[in-house]
């Protein structure tokens, strides 16, 4: 317990270092800068629809809770994200879409994360960034 806690810390420290010099976050290119989901921030329908996508397709990786601590999460490397992480700042509606639409061409060279914009339509993208927000506490 004390490892993780350690860990958690490393991370969150590593995190703020981040958003300083800016890198890890990697910046929204233009055809997303836009994006503003038609969900309100209560939008329970949206929020059920959404765990179903997550449940199916993002739990393996990011976890049930969203705590990046999925069945695979273990072999990956980066580990995927822990939602629960105080992410409050960078999680803006264009950098959550672009980070699940493109995958990997916004994240850190070589990340696991898929791209799902072939995959899901914009509303079920939407959809699952509603059910996220929940997971991470917003
Ligand atoms: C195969 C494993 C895997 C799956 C499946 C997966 N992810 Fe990820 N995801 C990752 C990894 C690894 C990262 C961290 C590295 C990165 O930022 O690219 C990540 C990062 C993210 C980020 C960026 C978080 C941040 O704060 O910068 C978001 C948002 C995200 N994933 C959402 C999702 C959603 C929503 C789904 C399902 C629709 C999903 N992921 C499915 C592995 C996965």
């Amino acid at each position: 317990m004390r490892r993780l806690l350690g860990a958690a810390l490393l991370a969150a420290g590593l995190l703020a270092g981040c958003h300083s010099h800016d890198h890890e976050h990697a910046e929204v290119p233009e055809h997303h800068a836009d994006r503003e989901s038609p969900f309100g921030p209560d939008d329970a329908e949206a929020q059920a629809a959404g765990q179903a996508i997550y449940d199916a397709q993002c739990a393996t990786c990011h976890g049930v809770e969203g705590m990046g601590d999925g069945e695979l999460a273990a072999s990956l490397d980066p580990v995927p994200s822990d939602f629960t992480m105080g992410h409050a700042d960078s999680w803006t509606d264009p950098y959550l879409y672009y980070r699940i639409a493109d995958g990997p061409d916004g994240g850190p060279d070589g990340t696991s994360m898929p791209a799902f914009a072939d995959t899901l339509s914009e509303a079920e993208i939407w959809q699952v960034i509603a059910y996220s927000r929940t997971l991470a506490g917003q």
